[in-house]
């Protein structure tokens, strides 16, 4: 259900494990998963020291489908929870479902990524983002110039402390 630091500053927080992942036991280790990788490095970054990975479901949906809402919604007290636990400064949402159920708003990703959002949970609060989905970067290269604008905001505000 987990990679990385429990405890980091980044969460980054996916929509649910594809095959790759579900044979390996852990999130974004496949195609969009190294892709995910190579924008954590570009600024900086790295699941082995100072990134958690979660997803909102931790099991695979049948023939790779999106969560139903009904899937998220009840996994999203186990979510809840693991944010809390792991206490990041910033969540990183990837994707439309991650970032709808996450910051609990229904607007399309597109609308949504870019821009900070607050986010609380029984008194724990962090700051939020969404961005786009790296399975959808990979299908549509041109739009990494978007997911790089809130990647460097990203490390702009770990490095300003405007994070906390
Ligand atoms: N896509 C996700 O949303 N999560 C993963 O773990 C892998 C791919």
């Amino acid at each position: 259900f987990s990679d990385g630091v429990p405890g980091a500053p980044l969460m980054v927080i996916g929509e649910a494990p594809g095959a790759e992942e579900d044979r390996a036991g852990l999130p974004f280790v496949g195609r969009a998963g190294r892709l995910l990788d190579k924008m954590l490095a570009a600024i900086g970054l790295d699941r082995a020291t100072n990134v958690y990975i979660a997803n909102v479901v931790p099991w695979r949906p049948p023939g790779n489908r999106t969560p139903s809402p009904q899937e998220m919604a009840a996994c999203l007290p186990f979510l809840l929870r693991q944010i809390e636990l792991a206490a990041p400064k910033i969540i990183l949402c990837v994707g439309g479902p991650s970032s709808q159920t996450v910051l609990g708003v229904t607007e399309g990703v597109m609308r949504l990524r870019g821009r900070w959002r607050g986010f609380e949970s029984r008194g724990f609060h962090a700051r939020a983002m969404a961005t786009l989905h790296p399975a959808y970067l990979l299908r549509q290269p041109l739009q990494k110039r978007l997911a790089w604008r809130d990647f460097r905001a990203i490390r702009a505000a770990l490095d300003t402390g405007t994070a906390s």
